[in-house]
Order: structure tokens, then C-alpha cells, then sequence
């Protein structure tokens, strides 16, 4: 009984009633993976290059600090059953590029599946999962992606699946190194039902392709919930993949997150606007960030979208809440593939603000208006919501993007030069302070650019071009604390 007690009186302290408590993921993982930009194309110096770029261009310092390698990079199992790094692509093993890493401050994510081959046909880990945690371990990884091909018909109910999952995430833990769990199921087996149990994110959807609203007949679902969806497939445009997130959302939480998957910010397929809408939902539905694009060759136009630390401290606030989606208008003008759809999402943040992001995925710009009452629905339904009698400061989450010229700048400049440009930007930096303590002190680098108030029992206008997303915080004048603050912050 008292032991019962210790037990319950501890969940209760540390806050970690259920879900893993591995120490990692407590905000959405950050970083790089090379599959969506290089698919099978990777190597030892990709993997060095880009590390020294992610550095150079400040994006370390706002929070990307997973270098995460994906699939074909093995040769095969050596006699004793070992997986072997492919030593043409990796001339120094994967140790040496672990080490590298570490030294350059960031930490280094590998791939496997668990299946009998990877995607791409390249040895599995199924059954073979405790010399394979063990090789992690051994290297020096920090993070695994474990995909979901090749599973020799082990799937078809969450059972199955859980089981197939929990092998890994148990021989991962018994190495003693925390290593960042990261599922890639597509949402088969209804992952947000059981990912938190034994992993750090779960995919729920199939794959990502670079376009906003285009369907494709190899990303069939629609509804992840549905039992038709038995194939979640590849060619998921970045509106597919919200809409089957939006009856989840609540799933994610500190320590597993849902994962809408990789970025495609920086490849090409989209426009500015509609990358920046990918980037912004992305941050406020607590999806992993981890940027998909070829970072030897970053534009300065996605380098401002990648690194707005007022966005990224949406996806790095303390209280770890997804936003919610609160209206999804349908009766709309459509677009070139006949959709088309107005979304008002909103969410609870640290310090009791709120971030509400207006989207218009319409065929036509949109004036969108969303009301006190219906920003505030979960804080009580039909206008109970004491924030509705409270005035908002509203402050402009895009309105302090960096300026083409500076990202222009520090992109062309020498490894000398880079830290005085960096400098003389003020631009935030997460290594020296973290999100949680610049929130906390309420920096004005996380903020945005203030543009105006909604009176108590009013509401928040903005005119939103077509296919973008305009992104707001909210601050409550003078509450003083007053207010019950709902959501629970992460001590
Ligand atoms: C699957 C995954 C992708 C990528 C490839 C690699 O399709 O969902 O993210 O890892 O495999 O082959």
C-alpha cells in the first residue's frame, strides 16, 4: 500500500502519470533529415556539410539540433548478425561522424524498420532489434527514426503493431543511452491511439509531398480513423495531412508528439505564402520540425521562413497544448484542383496568451474574422470562456521575419564574419536561452510585432491571401493573474 502511494504520489510530482519518460522530446524535436530533398543519395560528407551549415547559418542557435539520416545507409549484417555502415558512403563509420557532431554541439539521428528490409530495401532491424539498439548505442546515435515497411504481415490491428514497436523501444532503452524514439507507422493502426506509450513522436499520415492542396491518388486517405485507410501512402499535400491531424490533436503531449511529417520548406514545389503557412501549422500543432530541404544550397527566402523564433517558440512553449481547430468552412471559392477551405485554429500558450492562426486554403484572398468566443472554445463552449470579457493585445507572429538582405548576408559570409553578423541581427539564440526561459521573461524576439487590440467581447480581422496563413499572439491586458491559467506548464 505505502509502496502504491510512493508510486501515485510520484506520477504526481514529476507530472509523468503516463507516456514515456525517457527525458527527451519534452518540446517537439528540432532538426534536419535528408530523405525528403536527397532521398537514397546520402554520404559522410553530406551529412559533415550540412552540419557545418546548419552552424554557420544561425540555424542551430534557434533550435535545430537533430542531424538525422535516413534510409540506405547500411551494407548488410556482418557474420555475428551486426548491421555494417556502408563504408564508401561513410569512409570514417558512423562513430566518427556521431563524434563529429557532438563536438559541432548538435546530436545525430539514424533510420532503420521494423520490417525484414527498410523502404528502400536495405536490411531491417525486425528481430534483429537488440544488436541493432546495440550498434546505435555503440555509435553514439541520439535519435531513431523506425520506419514501418517489410513488416511481414505483422500489422492490422494496434496490438500487433504496439508489439512489433515495443520490441525496439525496449531494446533501446536497455542500452542505458537516451536515444529519442521516433515512429514512423504513417498513422497505420491508429499510432496516436498507443505512440505515447513507447515513443517520443508517431507518424499519422503517409508521406509528405511538396505541394499545399494538390490530391494524389497514392495518398487515398482522407481520415486516418477510417477503417478504409489501410494505405496511407506517399504524396500527402501539406492540407491533406492537417485535416486528418485535426480530430488528434490533443495526443501530442511533452515527451510524444504527433508527427505530420519532414519539412518541404526550401524544395521548390510551393510558394513563399504557402510555405510559410506549412512552417506556421506545423509549429502550432507540435509536429517534429525537421526541416526537409538540401541545406548546401538554402535561399535566403526559406533561411527567414526556417528561422522566425516567434514561430518556433509557438512549437517550443512550455505547456506543450496543440492548437485546435475551431471552424472549418468548406463553402468556399476553390483552387486550380478544385479545393478549397477557410480553418481558424486556436491554442493555449505559456502565461495564459493564446496563438490563433487564420488560414485560407480558398482559391481567392479571404477576409477572415474569427470572434473572441470561438477563439476561446476550450476554455468553455457558448461563450463561458472567461477570456471573452478580457482585452487582447494581438501581436503579428510573421511581422518581424528577417529581413532578405541580412539572410543574404550571413548565407554569403566567412566562418569569421558569420558571429559578428549574428550579432549585430540580435537575432534570438536558444543555445544560450532556451525558449522556455525567453517566454518566461517574455522577450521581445518571441513575441512578434504588436499591431493591434480586440476589445473585450470582440474579435481578430485580417485580410489572408489565398493558400497563406496569418499568425497571431494573444495577450491578455491586465489580467495580473487573475485568471485561472488552464493550461498546465511543464515544470
Ligand atoms: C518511408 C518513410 C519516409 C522515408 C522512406 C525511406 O517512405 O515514410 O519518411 O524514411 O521510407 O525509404
Amino acid at each position: 500500500m505505502a509502496a502504491l502511494h510512493l508510486a501515485f504520489a510520484l506520477a504526481l510530482f514529476t507530472g509523468h502519470a503516463a507516456g514515456v519518460n525517457n527525458g527527451l522530446a519534452r518540446t517537439p524535436q528540432m532538426g534536419w533529415n535528408n530523405w525528403n530533398a536527397l532521398g537514397c543519395d546520402v554520404s559522410e560528407s553530406l551529412l559533415l556539410d550540412t552540419s557545418k551549415k546548419l552552424v554557420d547559418s544561425g540555424l542551430r542557435d534557434v533550435g535545430y539540433n537533430y542531424v538525422v539520416l535516413d534510409d540506405c545507409w547500411s551494407r548488410g549484417r556482418d557474420e555475428e548478425g551486426f548491421l555494417e555502415e556502408d563504408l564508401e558512403k561513410f569512409p570514417s563509420g558512423m562513430s566518427a561522424v556521431a563524434e563529429e557532431l557532438h563536438r559541432q554541439g548538435l546530436l545525430f539521428g539514424m533510420y532503420s524498420s521494423a520490417g525484414e528490409m527498410t523502404c528502400a530495401r536495405y536490411a531491417g532491424s525486425l528481430d534483429w532489434e537488440e544488436n541493432d539498439a546495440k550498434s546505435f548505442a555503440g555509435w553514439g546515435v541520439d535519435y531513431l527514426k523506425y520506419d514501418n515497411c517489410y513488416h511481414m504481415g505483422r500489422f492490422g490491428t494496434p496490438k500487433l503493431s504496439f508489439d512489433r514497436y515495443k520490441v525496439m523501444w525496449d531494446a533501446l532503452n536497455s542500452t542505458g543511452r537516451p536515444i529519442l524514439y521516433s515512429l514512423c507507422n504513417w498513422g497505420e493502426d491508429y499510432s496516436h491511439t498507443w505512440g505515447m506509450s513507447i515513443a517520443n513522436s508517431w507518424r499519422m499520415s503517409g508521406d509528405i509531398y511538396d505541394s499545399f492542396s494538390r490530391p494524389d491518388d497514392l495518398c487515398s486517405c482522407i481520415d486516418a480513423s477510417s477503417p478504409f485507410c489501410i494505405a496511407p501512402g506517399t504524396h500527402c499535400s501539406v492540407l491533406n495531412i492537417i485535416n486528418k491531424v485535426a480530430p488528434y490533436v490533443d495526443r501530442g503531449q511533452p515527451g510524444g508528439w504527433n508527427d505530420l511529417d519532414m519539412l518541404e520548406v526550401g524544395n521548390g514545389g510551393m510558394t513563399d505564402e504557402e510555405y510559410k503557412a506549412h512552417f506556421s501549422l506545423w509549429a502550432a500543432l507540435k509536429s517534429p520540425l525537421l526541416m526537409g530541404n538540401d541545406l548546401r544550397s538554402l535561399s535566403a527566402a526559406s533561411l527567414t521562413i526556417l528561422n522566425n523564433p516567434a514561430v518556433i517558440a509557438i512549437s517550443q512553449d512550455p505547456v506543450g497544448h496543440s492548437v485546435y481547430r475551431v471552424r472549418r468552412e468548406l463553402n468556399v471559392a476553390k483552387d486550380k484542383y478544385g479545393v478549397g477551405e477557410i480553418q481558424v485554429w486556436s491554442g493555449g500558450l505559456s502565461g495564459g496568451d493564446q496563438v490563433v492562426l487564420l488560414l485560407n486554403a480558398a482559391g481567392e484572398d479571404a477576409r477572415i474574422s474569427a470572434s473572441l468566443e470561438e477563439i476561446f472554445l476550450h476554455d468553455g463552449p457558448e461563450g463561458s470562456a472567461p477570456q471573452i470579457n478580457e482585452e487582447w493585445e494581438v501581436f503579428d507572429l510573421w511581422g518581424n521575419r528577417m529581413d532578405n538582405a541580412l539572410a543574404q548576408k550571413i548565407l554569403d559570409a566567412d566562418e569569421k564574419d558569420v558571429e559578428k553578423l549574428w550579432k549585430q541581427a540580435n537575432w534570438y539564440n536558444s543555445t544560450e536561452i532556451s525558449y522556455k526561459e525567453g517566454l518566461k521573461k517574455r522577450d521581445e524576439r518571441l513575441m512578434g510585432k504588436k499591431v493591434g487590440k480586440i476589445n473585450a467581447g470582440g474579435s481578430l480581422t485580417a485580410k489572408v491571401k489565398r493558400h497563406s496563413v496569418e499568425m497571431f499572439r494573444l495577450r491578455s491586458v491586465g489580467h495580473g493573474g487573475k485568471r485561472k491559467v488552464h493550461a498546465k506548464e511543464e515544470l
